[in-house]
């Protein structure tokens, strides 16, 4: 089987991480990259040994076989069509753009056949794929609680919690999007509440430090989703699906970020993760390879541009709620 050439464009945070993916995964013969930025551009070709680009057009008529963005969220629309366009597969990160652009985009994708896979790596989580296994094959039962964590250990910077979209958007959209993933069910309701108790800059720029979102599926199952950005014991992401029958619980193993109250059981006994990239080391990998799968068509979309609206949706409408004090319907943008 010929060798993949994979372009990459957006070389921050995460398109840093996604470079060194792209170069450990099997079947990819050459990473091409594009940034705005002169200095992660050079710094991506002397980590990775990529080829630069000095333009997206330049980068997608070097012949490549598949696009991934990890540019920042205002560019994705752009990117994505321009992939679309090229008639090449796309991997873009979540979201799949600013909401004001979503059902044009859609729209755009659906009309010209695009194939394109949203980063919300949760859904190739050995823990996250194991709880939906359990669910489907019945060993669960019936739902009737589902809770979701996720925690930072410290609030990122205050610059980008000014642009983030707010708590419900940045962090528990990953839990929104696995919650209508594993139950395969749409979500009606949100009824949100927020805090603000560590430093008041963050309620200076319109968000919260803690939040948490109670949650009504169209089956009358109930959810939590609870985020924080101060979780001293550190980073916790966490799934509890209680049902009839049984639970599992996703996250609990030797590096939880708790101690047990219970007399000396010797559990967990490893440091826990610093932040989300270590956490979820391993999905981001399998993401990556779910994307070259994709690319030569043996296997099906592990998160397609609708699924990840729809997580936006659930994540809008927390924010709204959070914003109103009242419950707000979940209506997802042009689906
Ligand atoms: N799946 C996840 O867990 C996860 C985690 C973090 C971030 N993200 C998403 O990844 C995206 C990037 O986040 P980040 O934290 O890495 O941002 P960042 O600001 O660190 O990096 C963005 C990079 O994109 C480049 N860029 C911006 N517009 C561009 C364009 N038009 N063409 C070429 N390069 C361009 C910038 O120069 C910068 O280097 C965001 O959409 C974010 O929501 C996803």
């Amino acid at each position: 089987m010929p060798e993949l050439n994979l372009g990459l464009v957006g070389l921050g945070r995460i398109g840093q991480m996604h470079a060194a993916n792209i170069t450990s995964t099997a079947g990819i013969g050459t990473l091409s990259v594009f940034d705005l930025s002169e200095e992660q551009l050079s710094k991506a070709v002397a980590d990775f040994g990529a080829t630069a680009y000095d333009s997206l057009q330049e980068l997608i008529g070097s012949g490549i076989d598949g696009l991934v963005i990890a540019a920042g969220t205002s560019a994705h629309a752009s990117l994505i069509r321009a992939g679309v366009d090229a008639g090449i597969p796309v991997f873009c990160e979540k979201p799949l753009a600013p909401a004001a652009e979503v059902p044009e985009l859609l729209e755009y994708i659906r009309h010209r056949n695009g194939v394109v896979q949203i980063g919300h790596q949760r859904r190739l989580d050995s823990g996250y794929l194991e709880a939906k296994r359990a669910f489907e094959a019945g060993e669960l039962g019936w739902i009737h609680t589902l809770r979701a964590v996720t925690c930072d250990a410290r609030p990122p910077a205050i610059e980008f919690l000014a642009t983030s979209g707010g708590l419900f958007r940045d962090c528990s959209v990953h839990d929104f999007d696995i919650l209508h993933w594993l139950t395969g069910r749409e979500i009606t309701s949100v009824f949100a509440r927020g805090s603000n108790r560590g430093d008041p800059r963050i309620g200076e720029v319109g968000d919260v430090d803690t939040a948490m979102a109670m949650i009504t599926f169209d089956d009358g199952t109930l959810g939590s989703v609870t985020a924080s950005r101060y979780n001293g014991a550190g980073h916790d992401v966490r799934l509890e699906v209680q049902g009839s029958e049984s639970t599992m619980v996703v996250g609990l193993d030797e590096r939880s970020a708790f101690r047990s109250a219970e007399a000396d059981i010797g559990f967990p006994t490893g440091t826990s993760h610093a932040e989300f990239m270590n956490r979820f080391e391993d999905a981001y990998l399998r993401e990556m390879e779910a994307f070259t799968e994709v690319i030569r068509g043996v296997r099906s979309n592990p998160c397609t541009p609708e699924d990840a609206v729809a997580a936006s949706a659930i994540a809008d409408a927390a924010q709204q709620s959070l914003e109103t004090g009242q419950p707000v319907a979940v209506h997802p943008v042009g689906q």
